[in-house]
């Protein structure tokens, strides 16, 4: 496995590999890795000839200071799993590599950014449409794997792609979660043993409303999930019935075709997301 740490060396190396005809694979993350990364390695390996994977953590999709010390960074455990998924290549730049000067590209995601995680998160898609612009102008890879986990960042970044005409496929991979349905996520390190145990709620709670889903009107089903964690002492932040495409909230089920629930909790401190497709 080759490690780069500068744009220069991984672009040199990247083309020799391109004339020669090679297919490249791209998983950027911002390491601390689990088996829900590794799934997105496991499917790029099957479809591309080489597989690159980015390890950074991006500064400018962090809103709060203290969010980006306290997030987990194992670099060297996570280069031996990427060895051990039989990834060929890791791009591991500092700050400076990425953002030698500040960022003034203008997005536009068309109000994609103005619900769930962008209310609550100003200024975190900006951050993450400008990291994964620079890693796709870097690697200019065929295929790039991202999680369904993150929907709204998957959304965001398919609208980047077209706005900008990156000749890139973006594949979506599916939610790797816990033996008790908590969605994977490198957050979850820092969770307590019993707070682990509590998170299980959120699956839980998904599951519900998938099956609730047409039935139940959209109004009650909101509320059921908000009493639900009132009562277990947990800080929803928020819990939305969306349009799978426009992220419109829903008021009804009549005429609903694509929709997806999308939740976002505090489980003591640590901030976790996750989601459910309801009709597709
Ligand atoms: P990170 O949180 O490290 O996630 C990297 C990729 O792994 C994302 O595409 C995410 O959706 C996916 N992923 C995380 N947990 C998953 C799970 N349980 N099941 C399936 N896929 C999962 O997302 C980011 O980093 C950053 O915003 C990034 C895109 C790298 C830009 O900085």
């Amino acid at each position: 496995m080759e490690l780069f740490k500068t744009k220069k060396e991984l672009k040199e190396y990247l083309k020799e590999k391109k004339d020669a005809g090679m297919t490249i694979g791209f998983v950027p993350t911002m390491g601390a890795l689990h088996d829900g990364h590794l799934s997105l390695f496991r499917e790029a390996k099957d479809e591309n000839d080489l597989v690159v994977a980015s390890i950074f953590v991006n500064p400018t999709q962090f809103n709060s200071k203290s969010d980006l010390e306290k997030y987990p960074r194992t670099p060297e455990a996570d280069l031996k799993k990427l060895e051990g998924e039989g990834c060929d290549v890791v791009f591991h730049p500092s700050n400076e590599e990425m953002y030698p000067e500040p960022d003034t590209t203008e997005f536009d995601f068309g109000g994609l950014d103005e619900v769930m995680e962008g209310k609550y998160r100003p200024g975190h898609f900006k951050g993450v449409a400008s990291v994964v612009k620079k890693l796709f102008e870097i690697v200019e890879p065929h295929r790039a794997y991202f999680g369904l986990k993150d929907y709204q960042q998957l959304l965001i970044i398919h609208k980047m792609v077209k706005d900008f005409n990156i000749p890139v496929e973006l594949v979506p991979c599916p939610i790797v979660r816990e033996k008790n349905g908590l969605a994977m996520s490198s957050r979850n390190e820092l969770l307590s043993k019993s707070e682990r145990k509590q998170a299980s709620l959120i699956y839980k709670t998904l599951k519900f409303v998938k099956v609730q889903a047409g039935f139940q009107p959209i109004h009650e089903l909101k509320n059921h999930v908000e009493r639900e964690f009132k009562r277990k002492n947990m800080k929803l932040e928020y819990f939305e019935i969306v349009d799978l495409f426009t992220l419109e909230p829903l008021t009804t089920w009549l005429g609903s075709k694509n929709v997806i629930a999308c939740i976002a909790v505090y489980v003591g401190n640590v901030r976790l997301i996750d989601n459910i497709i309801l009709f597709s």
